[in-house]
């Protein structure tokens, strides 16, 4: 067996995501490790949780630099220093430059609570209240420079209730990409997950079932 990858979290609050892939990761056959939690916020409870399940963290402060390629550029020590070969974000709220994007070009994922390419951005669950769309949910995406765009990798839908309210919809897209992620970030560890121009190719049969997850892939 091909040996487990190695992952870094990235967060910049609760975590919960962060925690969905720390106790994936601890399944017997997870092709996956994290070996590193690094939060931007000292105060990211994600990071009392990471700490909970013994797994290493860093504060890398943003405001503790000049400019975004100093930031960057410390993150990129700790990962080098843990020889981290994949990002995974969750919940990230820093932009990062084309520069640290591109050395990370396939390489690093994030997970965004909404069918992309609708609502990209923040406030997902209010504006498709306002749309009124009946189906909603989460993407997970290879990271390209613009916000919450890029090759996806898996999706997961839920229904939108008459009498939902954005906190009602945002907790049933949260347990949805609970599963969501795990799920994709077994697929590329696997080697099951390719990029080919700018969509990616989920190899056919992947384990969704055995995840009894609502992904659409
Ligand atoms: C999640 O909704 C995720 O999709 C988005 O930010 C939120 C992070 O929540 N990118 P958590 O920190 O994982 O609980």
């Amino acid at each position: 067996m091909a040996a487990s990858l190695r992952v870094a979290v990235l967060i910049s609050g609760r975590g919960s995501n962060m925690e969905a892939l720390i106790k994936a990761s601890r399944e017997d056959d997870f092709p996956a490790e994290i070996v590193l939690v690094l939060s931007n916020r000292p105060e990211a409870a994600g990071l009392r949780t990471a700490e909970s399940f013994g797994i290493e963290t860093k504060i890398v402060d943003h405001k503790a630099f000049s400019d975004r390629e100093s930031f960057e550029s410390e993150m990129s020590d700790c990962l080098r220093a843990k020889k981290v070969d994949f990002i995974a974000l969750a919940g990230f709220m820093r932009l990062m430059t084309e520069g640290f994007v591109a050395a990370w070009r396939n390489r690093m994922i994030n997970i965004h609570p909404s069918l992309l390419p609708l609502f990209p951005g923040l406030n997902t669950h209010e504006r498709a209240l306002e749309a009124g769309v009946k189906l909603h949910g989460c993407s997970v995406h290879f990271v390209r420079h613009e916000m919450d765009s890029g090759p996806l990798i898996g999706q997961a839908a839920v229904p939108v209730l008459a009498e939902d309210t954005p906190d009602s919809l945002a907790a049933r897209v949260l347990a949805a990409e609970h599963r969501l992620y795990p799920l994709c970030l077994r697929l590329i560890a696997e080697g099951r997950v390719t990029v080919e121009g700018e969509r990616a190719r989920v190899e056919a049969g992947a384990p969704e079932a055995a995840f009894g997850n609502p992904a659409i892939l």
